[in-house]
């Protein structure tokens, strides 16, 4: 079969330096053309040594001749490069979070921009393949999901949508520092970051209305969330603790934990992405990889039930489930070019 040939805009980010290091071993997809700013025209492998030999690739300033793009832009700059490639009749995932809400007038309120299209947002789906497998299967424009969203939602999605829990759900979330992408600033300077932790964006971080969106959606009930994200002095890594009240009707049954494991097993049964594990999670345990270790857990003593996922930012939460959206929208594997077991230790 020939590969399909694939394009990235703004490889010189995190999450689209890492989607050139997946993609260059992807079976059905050739990586042909990459773009950035600074260092247009020169080798990728002399701006990101660690991909010597792996691609002989210069990086562009415009995308090249592709049939299928992956975006990884800032916010409000992605939505421009994605209108001209659907304009061009190119598949595209979009990596930032210009399309992930479906309410044009959510970006004035989180994003602080008018949306420049609209129209596009009632197209694109969202995408959350253990949510929306089959919507992603028609779309030519995939929104991938945040990285603290994937790792939530995934967390809550089961027992949201089998009615277990109360709709005031706590989100507690600590993200490694590459979440905050490749440009310094003060929070992730080595000397301000390492060997300290710190909770931020407690009026409301931009992935809040993802979130709730996403989890409203899951059985027509608004959810009530408070989500406190942390940095934490690690590299890559997302450590979400997720709590809620038990329903009165589950608090009193007495093999309530057996149910929800099978609940949590039953829903993620199709998903080759997602494993509901016996002990709670390690970051370590997913690094690199495109999985996410969910393991729910009753707190019998106080009703409620408590969730822990984790997932690597970059893959699950940024270019490995970009990768596998690809894959789904292109008929290939899902699993395809994103097999490789996490690096241990
Ligand atoms: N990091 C993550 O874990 C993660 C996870 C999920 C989603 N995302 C999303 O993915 C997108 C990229 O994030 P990232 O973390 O990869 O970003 P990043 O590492 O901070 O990269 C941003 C890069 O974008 C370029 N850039 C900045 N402003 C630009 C502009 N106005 N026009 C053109 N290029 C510009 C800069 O490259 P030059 O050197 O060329 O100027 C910079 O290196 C964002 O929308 C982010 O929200 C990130």
């Amino acid at each position: 079969m020939e590969k399909i040939k694939v394009g990235i805009v703004n490889v010189t980010g995190y999450a689209g330096i890492e989607l050139a290091r997946l993609l260059v071993r992807h079976p059905a997809a050739r990586l042909v053309s990459v773009t950035g700013r600074s260092s247009a025209g020169q080798k990728l492998a002399d701006v990101f040594p660690h991909m010597t030999g792996a691609a002989d690739l210069i990086i562009e300033s415009e995308l090249s001749d592709v049939d299928f793009a992956f975006v990884a832009m800032p916010h409000k700059e992605s939505a421009l490069e994605v209108m001209k490639l659907i304009e061009r009749g190119i598949k595209v995932v979009d990596i930032s979070a210009d399309f992930r809400l479906s309410n044009p007038e959510d970006y004035n309120e989180w994003y602080g921009f008018t949306h420049p299209s609209p129209e596009l947002l009632d197209k694109a789906v969202y995408g959350l393949p253990e949510l929306y497998r089959k919507d992603i299967e028609s779309a030519n424009l995939v929104a991938n999901p945040g990285c603290y969203p994937t790792a939530a939602i995934l967390a809550m999605a089961p027992a949201v949508k089998q009615g277990i829990i109360s709709e005031d759900i706590i989100i507690d979330s600590k993200s490694g520092l590459s979440g905050a992408g490749r440009t310094l600033t003060t929070v992730s300077h080595y000397s301000e970051a390492n060997e300290n932790t710190a909770a931020y964006a407690l009026k409301g971080h931009r992935h809040l209305p993802e979130i709730v969106q996403e989890l409203t959606y899951l059985n027509g009930e608004t959810v009530n969330v408070t989500f406190v994200p942390h940095i934490v002095p690690m590299t890559r890594g997302i450590l979400s603790t997720c709590y809620a009240a038990l329903r009165e009707e589950f608090v009193e049954k007495e093999d309530i934990q057996v149910e929800i494991n099978a609940i949590y097993k039953e829903f993620y049964k199709d998903a080759p992405f997602v494993k509901v594990v016996d002990n709670p999670p390690h970051t370590k345990n997913v690094w690199g990889s495109n999985m996410c270790h969910i393991y729910p857990f009753v707190d019998t003593r106080t009703g409620r039930l408590i969730v822990i996922s984790c997932i690597d930012n970059l893959v699950k939460g940024a270019a490995g489930q970009a990768i596998q959206n690809m894959n789904i929208m292109s008929g290939f594997a899902e699993t395809a070019g994103l097999e490789a077991p996490p690096i241990y230790p």
